[in-house]
This record gives C-alpha cells, sequence and structure tokens, in this order.
C-alpha cells in the first residue's frame, strides 16, 4: 500500500484565515500536538509575513525534530532566503515556493506574461534549491491554469530541482471529476513525474475540499495538504481529520495508508478550538459534538445492540471520549481523572491535584468544564513543569 504524505497547513494557510491567528506560543502549543498526531510534515508559517511568523517558524524549527517542517516563501529571492533563515535549525526543513500560474492571476494580479512567469519560478527553484534539498513549488490557481502551460511550468521547476509538486485549487471551483483527471494527465504528461511527489491543495469554497483530495489521491497524488478543523483562507481547506478518516475508514477502497495517530485527531481539534477560541459546528464530521451522538429511539435501539448498527468507525479511534459524565463545580477528582484518561491522559497523584485546583477555578467561572479547557489545564501545567 502506498503511503499518503499528511501535509499540515493548520499554522500557516489555516492561521491567515480572519479570526484564526495565534501567537508564537500557541503556535507551538499546537505544533507540539501536530508532532503527536504524526504528521508528516507541519507547514509552520510564512516567514517573510511579519516577524511573529518568522520567530514561530525559527522555534518550530528548533523544537519539533520528527515532523518535516515547511516554511512558505513567494517566488522572490528575499522571500526564499527569508525562509531558509528561519527553517535552517530544522532536522527536516522544507522551502516551499509559489507563484500564480492561471492567466487570471498572471493578468489580473502579477502582471507578467507567461514567459516571464516560467522564468521566475525556475529562478525561485533553483535559489532555493541552492540552500535546501527539499524544495516543494505551487502553483497557485493550478486549478485554473491552461493545462500545456502547466505541465510546461511544472517540467521546468522539475528539471531546476523541485522535489514535490503542488496543484493548489486555490479558489475551491474543482469538481472532484476534473480535480482527479488533471492530476491523473500531470502523472501522464510530464516528463519526470517519477521523480516528484505530486501534491494536492484544495479550498473548499464549493464545499468539495476533501472529496476533491480524495479524488486526487485516487489518481496519484501522495501528498495532501490539509488543515485541522479544515480552516483556511475564506472557506476553509480540506479537513485533515476528514481526509485522514475517509483513508483509514475506507482503507480497502482506497489502498493507501497514511502514518497519522488516528486516536490524537480530537485532541488536536479541541486545542485548536482553545487556542483560537473558535468552535467546529456540532455536525462537524469525526470532531463535531454530535458526530457520534444517537438521539433517534430507532438508533439507540440499534447502537444498544451492535454499535456497528450506526456507526462506521469507533469514537475511541479518533480519541474522542464516549463518557456522558458531565464536569461541572461538583465533580471530584475521580470523575476528572476518568475524564483525562478518555481524553489519551495518565496523570500522576500531583498532577491530578494540580489540575483539579485549576479545574475548580474554571468550573466557578462557567457551568460546564469542556474537553478543551481540561486540555489546555494540563498543556498549561506541561509547559510550566518543561520550564
Ligand atoms: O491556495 C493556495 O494556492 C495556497 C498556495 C500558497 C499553496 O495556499
Ligand atoms: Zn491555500
Amino acid at each position: 500500500m502506498d503511503r499518503i504524505i499528511i501535509f499540515d497547513t493548520t499554522l500557516r494557510d489555516g492561521e491567515q484565515a480572519p479570526g484564526f491567528s495565534m501567537n508564537v506560543e500557541e503556535k507551538l502549543k499546537l505544533a507540539r500536538q501536530l508532532e503527536r498526531l504524526q504528521v508528516d510534515v507541519i507547514e509552520a508559517g510564512f516567514p517573510i509575513a511579519s516577524e511573529g511568523d518568522f520567530e514561530a517558524v525559527k522555534k518550530i524549527a528548533a523544537e519539533i525534530r520528527s515532523v518535516k517542517i515547511a516554511g512558505l516563501a513567494r517566488a522572490v529571492p528575499a522571500d526564499i532566503d527569508r525562509c531558509w533563515q528561519a527553517l535552517e535549525g530544522a532536522t527536516h526543513p522544507r522551502i516551499h515556493t509559489f507563484l500564480a500560474t492561471s492567466d487570471i492571476h498572471l493578468k489580473y494580479k502579477l502582471n507578467r506574461t507567461r514567459g516571464e512567469a516560467l522564468d521566475i519560478a525556475v529562478k525561485a527553484v533553483e535559489r532555493a534549491r541552492k540552500l535546501c534539498d527539499e524544495v516543494e513549488f505551487s502553483a497557485e490557481d493550478a486549478g485554473r491554469t491552461e493545462i500545456n502551460y502547466l505541465c510546461t511550468i511544472f517540467d521546468a521547476v522539475i528539471e531546476a530541482g523541485a522535489t514535490i509538486v503542488n496543484v493548489p485549487d486555490t479558489v475551491g471551483y474543482q469538481t472532484p471529476a476534473e480535480y482527479g483527471q488533471l492530476i491523473r494527465t500531470l502523472r501522464e504528461r510530464l516528463k519526470n513525474a517519477d521523480r516528484v511527489t505530486i501534491s494536492t491543495h484544495c479550498h473548499d469554497d464549493l464545499g468539495l475540499a476533501v472529496a476533491n483530495s480524495l479524488a486526487a489521491i485516487e489518481n496519484g497524488a501522495r501528498q495532501v495538504e490539509c488543515a485541522i478543523n479544515g480552516i483556511g483562507e475564506r472557506a476553509g481547506n480540506a479537513a485533515l481529520e476528514e481526509i485522514v478518516m475517509a483513508l483509514d475508514t475506507r482503507k480497502r477502497y482506497y489502498n493507501v495508508t497514511t502514518g497519522v495517530k488516528t486516536q490524537e485527531l480530537y485532541r488536536s481539534s479541541q486545542l485548536l478550538c482553545q487556542l483560537t477560541g473558535k468552535q467546529v459546528q456540532v455536525n462537524k464530521a469525526i470532531v463535531g459534538e454530535n458526530a457520534f451522538a444517537h438521539e433517534a429511539g430507532i438508533h439507540q435501539d440499534g447502537m444498544l445492540k451492535n454499535a456497528v448498527t450506526y456507526e462506521i468507525m469507533s469514537p475511541d479511534h479518533v480519541g474522542v471520549p464516549r463518557s456522558m459524565i458531565v464536569l461541572g463545580k461538583h465533580s471530584g477528582r475521580h470523575a476528572l481523572e476518568a475524564r483525562y484518561r478518555e481524553l489519551g491522559y495518565t496523570l500522576t497523584r500531583e498532577q491530578l491535584e494540580n489540575a483539579y485546583v485549576k479545574f475548580l477555578e474554571v468550573a466557578d467561572r462557567k457551568k460546564r468544564v469542556e474537553d478543551q479547557d481540561l486540555i489546555s489545564i494540563h498543556e498549561s501545567a506541561h509547559r510550566l513543569a518543561a520550564g
């Protein structure tokens, strides 16, 4: 079975969406959780965009050792050099450089000809490759780029040293059949398609980001760019948890695997909600409050007889606690400890005692203490202990 590379862009495309910005410390917390989730690549930010972004990428590159760290750069020398300054401490760095290639973007945004853009892209990749062994090139708005030109530009950047070519459906315009066919065409027509990884990056403007990403995988894409809770520009990116669980639940259909530790999905989602203050909708697939709730009598009856009647995956498998215990100021240490266990944390007696004190403080302020409050309590204590 082929392995799909899970490229997480929560800290870059996700974080650049209105209302989702995070400070350096918050980004580090999420990056640590993404490492526990065992994604393959963390796109940690866009270093030239701000001092804060630069700092965050640098710190994440220095601390997170078991995951590849990517930084974004426009196809201009200053961006690429700044990106490398932030990344060079990483164990596995990747420069991700991009340039728009559709006629619409070339004409209205960049005021460049196709020939000029080709030259800029090649020079950017050559420069990046002198600094870093792994270079990804994204043809922004690839979904609306004329296919012959897209092949020309990808052939040229591969020749210049790109190791991954990314095919963003930047505006979420494609349908699954079209996008799948686009990936297939690229695989068939690129001169050195076997030397590179073809990557998908889909936006959700028509609610098709996950379906498009899966169609791309069926047609040979081997990296998928996605974000926790599907956050990202406008309607967002493809939701990581949905892609991972579609591939896992329908393994025999897709015939591919990922390295993601699925039991960490819910905790990752909750941590992101807690850090950004933005909740997912209750009916959100995999991680929403109702994703494993059964209300109708007929469904409850089926569930009591055998969960397989109405559940295609088990909540444990994605780290969702089954317990119906509601935690509030009257709850005791046992209930708290049990909930932490369900969330995947084993607390020592001392950690439980400290968490309980904090828990009561939160419970005094709120009627009901949510999982994300407990995760936050534990994460803060962990950070204090780590110094
Ligand atoms: O949507 C997009 O085109 C992007 C690129 C920078 C990869 O986010
Ligand atoms: Zn994007």
